[in-house]
């Protein structure tokens, strides 16, 4: 048995995709029975776990400044917030001058009176009161606007003092700026028994040269640690080097698997080589849910490779968090034993749970990949970790966390202290980690970030976000406010009691907008049955037999398309008008129906109807926008999710926006362009339809089978065809035609400014002037970046609002204005990354950036 992503096997039994999304309430009751911890065994648990907490606390005769300060400026309060957004960006920020403002912009607005003199560490209150003075300073000196030698002064004392404050935080987690420091730094640690795994800093390269820059550091580590010790005892207390593999491929993603995979194992493969040779160990740090099954191939491969065969120095991270946790598990025990290999799985919760969250609500997931309680994560460890301690033999545990509860629980269901040890991130669990090391003798790996302060920062966020969050043990341990009692609760009892395993307060993804609207159903991409269901589906699509609609086969008693047949089974084509269109005929029509007089909610459970048809029916309209518009896969997704919005927004905004008591215009002309052929095309047409219009749409003429078969939808999800009417043909003589018409009471127009003067000047010319028109241009949409951004962050966005949709979104990224202090910085960085986009034929899920509309906009 091996790996099952879609790259490795096809077979009928459950795959790890099948547990990606899997019911929470269903997998926590399974997790909790294999977890196997039964009573009185969870009373002896929480006894022993409350002892230790008792006496780590009685330990603590001092009080770590930086654990006094996240009590006083944890995440639930808005001070805490502000001061994790500076750390964030101050450090960043290079000139002074910006600093400044930033510093006056954050202060300047909170309440920081009510932290003074609260904390029971002086230094913190000192800081407090630092603060507070420089908050008052702020505002005798007046706002932002900075002038005088005096404001000057006293914002560089400031300044400074706030900086080094966020260094402090910042030197707390990590070991040293550079391997040396950080070995030299790890000697203490060391002597207290501690043993290590060091983390170049770096990660999610946006570039070949940063990519390159990373894999140099960890190489030149690497050889740090092997000159330090040529061959280490064992591999067992040897030095680690954790890897992320995002830091090493700038384009570590399923979609470019192809690319990447081969790359990183050479590369990860030459460096375990290199551990090998002095029996020492290379780990897998675990990244981003959407990264799980590509690092599996890698492992995958690693595992089988004939020159690692006798090293057991591979930490492969399964994190518990994930709904997949337990399978990842029960797949690499089984790969283990098939290419008869020894490795070790440091188990982690997990580091990365607000952005999953985050992640599969804007991409409209039917769940979300982790666990939406903290106790469900921790139940889904213990099962982890029993599977693990049952295969001791096989796999080499190493158990990280900084919970007491979880450490003695661990302890309890191995039986025997051996074959496994605990690690602790550097700057957290020390307390802890020395105590149960002094009782038991377990080893405990300190995990050791090395590196510089540009590189810190997303790793610098994960640790305030878990440090700082009022639901994590380590923010509990030392304050005396919550008893040790409280703080030893057992997570299965808590997950018998909850009345719903999920998270009340963590909606569904899809019920985002509760209570106005069901988000539109989402496709992830990165998984491997997804990727292979859109690969799959322009084979599979049923092309559209246009002749037949021009042939009147298709042709419903009110749409009239009117297309040139040549070259119409051909999916990107030309099309030109062949005659002149009816358009009296569909006027008259559209006079006479009855669909003005239905009552909103009716009008409005058309589009519902809609919505749900889209989604059912959306292998068609992918297949259709990829083939006709030349739109990549996720392009596509992202415009039929947009297209059913529509939808649902409008439905609701009938329904409860007075519209009962209005009356619409009368009949509108739709006039929508190619670049969103669905969703913009779509938008107006049920806007003005759901308001009590009737209507006459006139798509581009690039992109009509979209336009044919959306039409058709609507049709059948109850819009009479009297109501709704198309017509297909060349722009400026149907459309012109249309305006023309003095049956028109109205006109919807997205398109170019030109076209847009054009209708206006021919509805003066036709004596109408006052009719009413609804016009979205183009534009020249500008990005600004000051200093403050994250340089990264500015890059993604840019490159996704300059060339998602090959650029030609109205609102796309034209010209960016960068602050001169980082210009030369970021438009190294943007070229970097517009090196690594993949044009080319949009079938491909490779493919970033597919064909532009057609040969004219090509030769423009
Ligand atoms: P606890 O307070 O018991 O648990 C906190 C954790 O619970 C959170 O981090 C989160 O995972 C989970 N949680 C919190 N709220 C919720 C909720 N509402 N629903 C569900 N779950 C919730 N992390 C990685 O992702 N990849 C790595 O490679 C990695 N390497 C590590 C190496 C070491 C040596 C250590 C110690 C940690 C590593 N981590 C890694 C970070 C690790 O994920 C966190 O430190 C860990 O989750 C904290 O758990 P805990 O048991 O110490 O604390
Ligand atoms: C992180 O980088 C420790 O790998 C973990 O957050």
């Amino acid at each position: 048995m091996s790996l099952k992503t879609a790259d490795t096997i096809q077979s009928s039994d459950q795959t790890l995709c099948d547990y990606y999304l899997a019911d929470e309430t269903e997998l926590v009751k399974n997790l909790r029975v294999r977890a196997d911890l039964r009573q009185p065994l969870r009373t002896k648990i929480s006894t022993k776990a409350i002892e230790l907490i008792k006496t780590c606390r009685k330990k603590s005769n001092h009080r770590d400044v930086f654990d006094a300060f996240l009590q006083e400026y944890g995440l639930s309060s808005e001070e805490g917030v502000t001061l994790m957004r500076l750390a964030e960006a101050l450090i960043r920020t290079p000139d002074s001058d910006t600093a400044q403002l930033l510093l006056r912009d954050k202060l300047s607005q909170k309440d920081w009176q009510s932290h003074s003199g609260e904390s029971p560490s002086p230094l913190v209150n000192i800081t407090t009161q630092g603060i507070l003075f420089s908050s008052n300073w702020i505002r005798i000196t007046g706002g932002t606007e900075a002038t005088g030698l005096m404001k000057k002064l006293g914002d560089h004392v400031l300044f400074q003092g706030v900086r080094s404050a966020m260094q402090i935080m910042s030197r707390h987690f990590v070991l040293g700026k550079d391997i040396h420091d950080a070995l030299k730094r790890s000697k203490t640690y060391q002597k207290d028994g501690f043993i290590f795994s060091f983390d170049m800093l770096g990660e999610a390269a946006h570039t070949r040269a940063d990519a390159e820059r990373y894999r140099v550091s960890y190489e030149n580590a690497l050889k740090t640690l092997i000159n330090e010790n040529t061959t280490y005892s064992s591999i067992k207390t040897a030095p680690t080097l954790s890897i992320k593999l995002s830091a090493i491929h700038p384009r570590y993603e399923y979609s470019h698997r192809h690319d990447c995979v081969p790359a990183l194992f050479a590369d990860v493969k030459a460096m375990c080589l290199k551990a090998k040779t002095a029996n020492m160990g290379i780990a897998l740090d675990a990244e981003e849910a959407d990264r799980l099954e590509l690092s599996l191939i890698i492992i995958q491969k690693l595992l089988k490779d004939k020159d690692l065969k006798d090293w057991e120095g591979l930490t492969i991270v399964v994190q518990a968090y994930q709904r997949r946790a337990i399978k990842v598990i029960e797949e690499l025990i089984n790969l283990g034993q098939k290419e008869d290999r020894k490795f070790a799985v440091r188990l982690v919760k997990g580091a990365y749970w607000d952005s999953e969250i985050k992640r599969a609500q804007e991409m409209g997931l039917e769940s979300y990949p982790v666990f939406t309680r903290k106790e469900n994560t921790d139940v889904s460890y213990l099962a982890c970790a029993r599977l693990l301690l049952d295969n001791r033999d096989k796999i080499f545990p190493k158990f990280a966390t900084h919970n007491a509860v979880t450490m003695i629980s661990i302890l309890e269901m191995a039986e025997r202290p051996q074959g496994f040890e605990f690690q602790r991130l550097h700057g957290m669990g020390e307390l802890l980690h020395k105590e149960i090391m002094s009782r038991t003798g377990i080893k405990s790996r300190v995990y050791a970030p090395v590196g510089a302060h540009k590189d810190l920062l997303p790793y610098l966020v994960r640790r305030l976000l878990e440090n700082g969050a009022n639901s994590s043990f380590v923010n509990q341990f030392l304050n005396e406010d919550i008893s040790a009692d409280d703080l030893a609760k057992d997570p299965i009892k808590q997950t018998e009691e909850n009345i719903f395993t999920t998270n009340p307060l963590i909606s569904r993804p899809r019920d985002l907008f509760a209570g106005q609207r069901l988000a539109a159903l989402g496709l992830d991409y990165t998984q491997s049955n997804t990727a292979a269901y859109l690969e799959s589906l322009p084979s599979k699509a049923s092309p559209i037999n246009a002749k037949s609609i021009i042939n009147g086969k298709e042709r419903g008693n009110g749409a009239l398309p009117i297309l040139n047949p040549a070259n119409l089974d051909e999916k990107i084509g030309q099309y030109s008008t062949i005659q002149t269109v009816d358009i009296k005929r569909a006027v008259s029509s559209a006079k006479k129906t009855r669909w003005i007089k239905k009552p909103v909610n009716e009008r409005a459970a058309c589009l519902l109807k809609a919505a749900d048809m889209l989604e059912e029916q959306r292998e068609e309209f992918l297949t259709l926008c990829v083939n006709e518009a030349g739109k990549t896969w996720s392009d596509a997704v992202a415009e039929l999710r947009e297209a059913i919005d529509f939808c649902r927004y409008y439905a609701e905004q009938a329904r409860n926006g007075g519209f009962e008591s209005r009356q619409g215009l009368g009949t509108i002309a739709c006039i929508s362009p190619w670049n969103f052929p669905l969703a913009i095309f779509l938008g107006q047409i049920v806007a003005a339809l759901v308001a009590g219009n009737t209507v006459i749409c006139k798509p581009a003429e690039q992109t009509p089978l979209i336009a044919y078969k959306t039409v058709k939808l609507l049709h059948k999800s109850g819009i009479p065809k009297s109501a709704l009417h198309l017509l297909l043909g060349d722009g400026p003589q149907i459309g012109n035609a249309l305006i023309s018409s003095t049956g028109i009471n109205g006109i919807c127009f997205t398109g170019s400014t030109r076209t847009a003067k054009r209708i206006t000047q021919t509805l003066a010319e036709t004596g109408r002037p006052l009719t009413p028109i609804i016009a979205e241009t183009g534009g020249l949409n500008a990005m600004i970046v000051d200093s403050t951004a994250l340089l990264e962050q500015a890059v993604s966005d840019v490159v996704a609002s300059a060339f998602q949709s090959a650029g030609q979104r109205c609102s796309a990224c034209r010209f960016v204005c960068v602050q001169d202090d980082i210009a030369d910085d970021f438009i190294k960085m943007l070229a970097g990354s517009m090196d690594l986009l993949t044009v080319g034929n949009p079938k491909q899920l490779a493919t970033d950036i597919g064909p532009v509309i057609d040969q004219t906009a090509f030769n423009m």
